[in-house]
């Protein structure tokens, strides 16, 4: 089986980790600051490292101090993590439908969800293509609410020049084995906005206050610290650290490696008249995490049975979220949102990774044709 994604571990990589065991610090350490400070190169705004891409949403949530009343707006076609963490605080998600191009939130349905409630717009780069964030910071800025960017899908990513990271209220990234570069688990919470990321910091240590000016208990001595609101342990320890700050040195050759694979999958799909393969805005230059094609609903179900039976491991990414049983129970319908449930019926994510030695040199040759029967099969 062809993985629909892998990780690229190099004896760099191995090394690093390897000299991290040997070191003093397993967590807490020296390695997660320069971690931190790869990040922060690379997203171009401060950064705190986290144990996953959910922590890092979890965070920026607890960040803005969501809360029940408070109203986030969010895309359907995203994993239920980017809802999952702000509905544990009591806040209402509210769907708003995609584009049917990008799969992305699409800001004029976004402009027509905001009411007095709405506390943030929560953008997700979807394959790693950026979400349209003039449009969208725009009109937080009018309503005067926050932009957050789940970018799990899109570190190394470029909008209108602008890394990543650098462009919404809080990001978040994650660092799964799939993703644009690993840690194992992983993810960071990026912010121009010091209150933003100090909060987000907190929350991800336990509350731990121990800034002698914040101090409520003035009285004790040099072991003090305490907790003004409660937090979680979602620190990302040295010996993941040191995997990532290998893993960021290779991020451009893997960004590389990705557009390879995605302009051979376009050259070898274009003939394909059937399907619709990822559409890519002039003014953005994408890190590739996924593949995404479309092919006709009524054979969506065959093409992919077809695909894994010769040996491609291909994905379905994503149940829209609010199909999830979870938000039907709540009353939620997927059909209230048609773009997510079109895009869904239709969607098909092909392998798509930095590993070249993984696609035998027949690769594109082979799933052209896979594709080429599947459809004829059924046409
Ligand atoms: C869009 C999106 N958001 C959030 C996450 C959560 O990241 P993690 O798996 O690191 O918790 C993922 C991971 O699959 C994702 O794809």
């Amino acid at each position: 089986m062809i993985p629909y994604g892998r990780q690229s571990i190099n004896d760099d990589d191995i090394a690093a980790v390897v000299a991290s065991l040997k070191s003093d610090w397993l967590t807490t350490g020296p390695l997660v600051t320069e971690f931190e400070s790869a990040l922060q190169q690379v997203v171009g705004a401060p950064c705190i490292s986290v144990s996953s891409g959910t922590a890092a949403l979890h965070c920026a949530y607890a960040a803005i101090d969501l809360g029940p009343g408070d109203e986030v707006i969010t895309p359907p076609i995203t994993f239920i993590a980017t809802q999952a963490t702000a509905a544990l605080f009591g806040a209402t998600i509210i769907f708003t439908d995609i584009q049917p191009d990008t799969g992305n939130i699409d800001p004029q349905r976004v402009a027509a969800a905001i009411t007095p409630r709405t506390k943030a717009i929560v953008a997700v780069d979807y394959a790693g293509h950026p979400a349209d964030l003039d449009e969208l910071r725009a009109i937080a800025d009018r309503h005067g609410i926050f932009l957050i960017e789940d970018a799990a899908h899109s570190i190394g990513s470029t909008y209108k020049g602008r890394p990543v990271g650098s462009i919404a209220d809080i990001t978040t990234f994650s660092f799964f084995p799939t993703k644009n570069f690993t840690t194992g688990e992983g993810g960071a919470v990026a912010s121009n906005n010091p209150e933003l990321l100090e909060r987000a910091k907190r929350f991800s240590r336990q509350g731990l206050v121990r800034n002698l000016d914040e101090f409520k208990i003035t009285d004790q001595g040099l072991w003090h610290q305490e907790v003004h609101e409660f937090g979680l342990n979602y620190r990302l320890p040295d010996v993941l650290c040191a995997l990532g700050i290998s893993q960021i040195k290779r991020l451009q050759t893997f960004k590389a490696q990705r557009r390879e694979v995605f302009e051979n999958y376009c050259e070898v799909l274009n003939t394909i008249p059937e399907l619709l393969l990822p559409t890519k805005r002039v003014y953005v230059d994408p890190m590739w995490h996924l593949f995404p094609i479309r092919v006709p609903a009524r054979y969506r179900r065959e093409v992919f049975d077809k695909l894994r039976k010769d040996g491609f491991n291909v994905q379905v990414n994503y149940l829209p979220a609010n199909r999830h049983p979870v938000f039907a129970g709540q009353g939620y319908k997927a059909s209230d949102t048609p773009e997510s449930l079109r895009f869904y019926d239709q969607e098909i994510s092909l392998p798509m990774m930095a590993n070249p030695e993984i696609l035998s040199t027949n690769f594109f040759g082979e799933i052209q044709n896979c594709l080429r029967l599947a459809m004829k099969k059924e046409l």
